[in-house]
């Protein structure tokens, strides 16, 4: 669908896994993606996580998860569209990670280790305030990270006020510029605001990006096309239905 290392990016509005089913098979050279996983509902119902009130992405209601039960067959799609010798990378908080991983393995890929991301400030919570996420490290078949010196806890400052739990660019820079060439194809199935994106086209890769949210996709696409990534259209696509297009999501 690309070429060339010039950026480009396609953004579709889809429930992610319908949205992968339309992808090729082999097609796509990493996945970095940020579900807003069950667990979050845990902190929202002991009152640990914070009501978006001046978000301007906000609807000031809770954003609908991505149910645990749904995880195996978002990753046999992400094991189906990823070409063989690539990475995927989960962003997850602790209890998310002993389901995912083992979903993960079933579906084929290798697990690693899970990633530290270092937020440098405590934030929500009554048991010792969380100060970092996981990123699950897999793996289909076998590659070569390209630096061998980095760190398995990436210190990254936590976003202040952007769009409910946005993630760092600088986190997803290392972890593209981990696993991806110049020219190569990264997807986020959940991609929020866009972080992931904005750090592919910085790098020079192609971006594939997908979220049920318009107000996201509007966000990631003006911050892509600042970042001088050209949008390739999607001709026609259904769009998502009007529950699905409230963005709620709880901080974190
Ligand atoms: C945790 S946020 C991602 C934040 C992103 N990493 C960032 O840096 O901005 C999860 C995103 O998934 C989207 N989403 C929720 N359910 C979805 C589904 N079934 N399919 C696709 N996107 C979904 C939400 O609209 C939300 O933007």
């Amino acid at each position: 669908m690309f070429s060339g290392t010039k950026p480009e990016f396609q953004l579709s509005g889809l429930d992610a896994v319908t949205w992968l089913k339309k992808l090729e098979s082999d097609s796509i050279d990493l996945i970095v993606t940020d579900p807003p996983y069950e667990s979050l509902e845990k902190h929202r119902a002991k009152g640990t996580t914070t009501r978006l009130k001046n978000s301007k992405a906000s609807s000031n209601q809770w954003f609908e998860i991505f149910p645990n039960e749904r995880f195996e067959e978002l990753f046999e799609q992400f094991y189906r569209v990823l070409r063989k010798d690539r990475h995927f990378y989960l962003f997850c908080d602790a209890e998310t990670m002993f389901v995912a991983k083992p979903i993960g393995e079933k579906c084929g890929f290798k697990f690693w280790k899970p990633i530290v991301w270092d937020k440098k400030k405590i934030g929500m919570g009554y048991h010792y305030r969380a100060r970092y996420e996981f990123i699950l490290f897999f793996e289909k078949g076998k590659r070569k990270l390209n630096n061998l010196g980095i760190p398995d806890i990436l210190e990254e400052p936590r976003v202040y006020r952007g769009y409910p739990t946005e993630k760092p660019v600088g986190v997803a820079d290392i972890l593209i510029n981990q696993s991806t060439q110049s020219g190569e194809v990264v997807l986020d199935a959940f991609a929020g605001s866009g972080s992931t994106g904005v750090a592919a086209a910085n790098n020079g890769r192609h971006f594939l990006g997908n979220d049920i949210c318009d107000e996201a996709r509007d966000i990631t696409r003006k911050r892509l096309l600042e970042a001088g990534a050209t949008e390739r259209k999607i001709l026609k696509e259904k769009a998502s239905s009007p529950r699905q297009r409230q963005l709620q999501i709880p901080m974190t």
